[in-house]
C-alpha cells in the first residue's frame, strides 16, 4: 500500500518547485552609477561568483540559497557592461553582462552539458500600492509549464527562463494549478503569499534516485 502511494507520487511528480528568493522589506533602489545584485545558485554544490571592479561575493554560495539581501555593485557610470567570473567544482566560467545604474538584478547560475551558465533578470523591487505579493516563476525544464495561482496565469517559458511577476491575491496557495503538454503536473503548494512581500520559486525536476 504505502509502497504503491510512493510509486503513484514519483510517476506524477513532474515538476517540483522551490522557494528561492523571497524579499519582505521595502528595498531602496540603488542611488546613480550603482545597481543592486543578488545570486540565485541552481548548481548542485557551493559556487563562487567574483564580479570584476567589486569585492562583492567574498563567500561561496550555497546551492538553492535565498540571498540574504542585495548586494549594492558599483558601475562607475549610467550602464556598464561587466565579467563575472564563475567557479562550480573544478570549472570555472566567465559571463559579460550589462548593468544599468539604479536597477536590481537576480544572476542565476546553473549548469547543463555545455557546463556552467549564467542567466541575468532584472528584479522589480517597487511595492504594489495593494500590497498584494508579486510573485514569478524560473523554469529550469526542457518545455513551457502554465502556473495559475488564484485567477492569475503564469506562462513560464522553458529552459531557464524566468516568467514577468504578476501581482497576486495575498493568501494561502496549497494547490494551484500546473500543466504541461506532455505530461500531468502535480498541483503545487506555494504556501502562504503575504501581504506586500515578492517570491521567485523554481521549478525543476524530480529526481529520483533509485
Ligand atoms: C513586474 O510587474 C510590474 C507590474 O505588472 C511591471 O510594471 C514591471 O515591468 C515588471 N517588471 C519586471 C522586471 O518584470
Ligand atoms: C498555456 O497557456 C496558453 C495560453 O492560455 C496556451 O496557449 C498553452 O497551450 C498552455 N500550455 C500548456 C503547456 O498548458
Amino acid at each position: 500500500m504505502a509502497a504503491g502511494m510512493v510509486f503513484a507520487a514519483l510517476a506524477f511528480g513532474a515538476a517540483t518547485l522551490v522557494e528561492v528568493n523571497v524579499v519582505k522589506t521595502v528595498v531602496e533602489p540603488a542611488p546613480a552609477e550603482q545597481c543592486l545584485l543578488q545570486v540565485f545558485n541552481l548548481a548542485e554544490g557551493n559556487i563562487n561568483v567574483g564580479v570584476a571592479g567589486s569585492d562583492l561575493f567574498q563567500d561561496p554560495i550555497p546551492k538553492l540559497q535565498d540571498p540574504p539581501a542585495y548586494e549594492t555593485l558599483p558601475l562607475g557610470a549610467p550602464v556598464k557592461e561587466l565579467n563575472i567570473d564563475v567557479t562550480f567544482s573544478e570549472s570555472k566560467h566567465t559571463c559579460r553582462h550589462t548593468f544599468e545604474e539604479q536597477k536590481a538584478y537576480s544572476l542565476i547560475i546553473y549548469t547543463d552539458i555545455t557546463g556552467i551558465n549564467c542567466k541575468l533578470v532584472e528584479d522589480y523591487i517597487k511595492k504594489d500600492e495593494s500590497g498584494n505579493p508579486n510573485v514569478r516563476f524560473f523554469n529550469t525544464r526542457t518545455e513551457a509549464i502554465n502556473i495559475t495561482v488564484g485567477e492569475t496565469l503564469f506562462y513560464v517559458p522553458p529552459d531557464h527562463s524566468m516568467s514577468p511577476n504578476k501581482s497576486v491575491t495575498r493568501g494561502n496557495y496549497p494547490s494551484v494549478g500546473c500543466s504541461l503538454l506532455s505530461k500531468t503536473c502535480d498541483n503545487l503548494n506555494l504556501g502562504l503569499l503575504d501581504f506586500g512581500a515578492s517570491y521567485t520559486f523554481i521549478l525543476m525536476e524530480v529526481k529520483v534516485l533509485l
